[in-house]
Formats: structure tokens, sequence, C-alpha cells
């Protein structure tokens, strides 16, 4: 079924935290292992306008539906990092600007350039939207997945409220990019070729081109390498498997191999 654009257009709005505790945390605050999970995932949740103008640069400028789709999805996961930097604050740590700007700076050159590359590379295929909705929705079930994992493992009230406010934008975002995949795969087979290509040598797991390695690593670990943590990674590669012409990737196996 085709994504409702004008439905979400009407629906979207930043994330509601009305009523959520946050001053909870100073009483009952997250284990380090769990507030480090969280840390990457607040870096990672505010690094989206840095992808947004990367993507901007590339076809997928010339498709309004998915310009359209861009703007609100960067607007709601500001507001994901945005709720994410409260509870980094309830910790006495620095969240939002400060982290932020501390990052770019970190990835210096990287980042200055990485338009052009991603630019280049558009330019290099016409099935660049297949791969951009298909690294889309895969990224959109692992950030889901990883907040399934992190409620789980914490199993705080307030985090848990939370994240599920959260959670149901991330569903959002999953029926977008997963529709478009679809039916950009399935029209081509060199589309599913070219895309199967791509995915197999660029995907990693979200924030891992931009976060330092040892904090992707915590974060396999602590949320995937579980029995509990196996099973929803298995749960992703096999919804990976059912996209055209995709099966047999095993993405998160991969990343688990290489991280965990
Ligand atoms: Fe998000
Ligand atoms: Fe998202």
């Amino acid at each position: 079924m085709r994504f409702d654009l004008a439905a979400y257009k009407e629906s979207t709005d930043r994330l509601d935290v009305g009523g959520i505790d946050f001053d909870a945390f100073h009483d009952q605050p997250l284990a380090p292992e769990h507030l480090r999970c969280l840390r990457y995932m607040h870096d990672v949740e505010l690094h989206t306008s840095c992808y947004l103008r990367n993507l901007l640069n590339t076809r997928a400028h010339h498709d309004p539906e998915i310009t359209t789709f861009l703007t609100l999805w960067n607007h709601e996961e500001l507001w994901h990092g945005e709720a994410l930097a409260r509870v980094l604050a309830a910790h006495d740590e620095p969240g939002g600007p400060d982290r932020v700007a501390s990052m770019r700076r970190r990835l210096g050159w990287r980042i200055t350039a990485s338009p052009l590359l991603w630019m280049g590379f558009s330019a290099m295929t016409r099935h660049f939207l297949a791969i951009h909705m298909t690294f889309g929705v895969v990224n959109e079930w692992t950030t889901q997945a990883g907040y399934v994992r992190l409620a789980a493992e914490a199993r705080h009230p307030v985090l848990d409220e939370l994240l599920r406010r959260i959670m149901r934008q991330e569903g959002t975002h999953i029926a977008f990019y997963r529709s478009h995949a679809v039916e950009r795969l399935e029209a081509s087979e060199r589309a599913q070729r070219t895309t199967r290509r791509a995915v197999r040598a660029l995907w990693s797991p979200v924030g891992a081109s931009v976060m330092p390695e040892a904090e992707t690593r915590h974060l396999v670990r602590t949320l995937f390498s579980g029995g509990d943590g196996r099973a929803v990674a298995d749960r992703i590669d096999r919804r990976v498997d059912a996209l055209p012409g995709l099966a047999g990737l095993d993405l998160m196996a991969g990343a688990l191999a290489r991280y965990a």
C-alpha cells in the first residue's frame, strides 16, 4: 500500500513530551551502560540535518514527494534528539547544541566533504532513489529496534513512555521508506541488483560512520548481542529478506560479527 503523504502532512508534529517527568531521572538514573547508548542515540538523532543536507544534493531533490517527507522527517528527528537531550540534562550531562557542535568539529573534513561524495554517488547511478529508500527503511527498522531493546534493558517507566512516543513516529518513517523502497525495487531488476550491491558494500549500523567505533561496539553489544537482542536482529534480517531482490544479505548478523 502506498504511503499516504497528505495524511502525514496533516498529522506530523513535534514530539509530545507533555507529562514526561524528566526529573524522575534524578532519583532513578539510568545505568551507565544504558546512558551511554542514549548518548549515541541523541547524537545520531541530531545528526539528521546533516543527512538531509547531503540528500538534498542528490536525485532525492528531483522528487517533491521525497523532499516533502524529508522535511517533516528532519523536523521529527530533531525533536527526538531534543527529548533525549533532556534525559541527558537530567543526568547532569551536556546535550543538544553543545554535544552537536563538538561532534561536528570532531568530524572535521569528513563532514565538509560528504555532500560532494553523495552528489557524486547519486550522479553515478540512476537507481539512487531505490538505494536511498532501502537504506532509509533498514536504518529506521534498526533505530526502532534499538529503542525497543533499550526500553527492555533499562526498565525505566519514564524512559519507557518517552521511547514509546518516539517509536510511534519512527513507525511512520518506516512506512514511508518501506513503501517507496518496495515500489522502486519492484519496478526494475536492475534497481534490485544495484541496490543489493550498494547495501552489501556500504551499509553499516546507523551512526557507525559518524560515531567513534568504541561507541558503536558498545551499543551493538549492549542491545543486540544477548538472546533477546539477537532475536530482534534476526527479525530485521528477515524483514530485509522480504524486500524485492534483497534476500540473504544478513546485514544485522554481519554487524554483530563486526561490532559485537
Ligand atoms: Fe528518531
Ligand atoms: Fe526515524
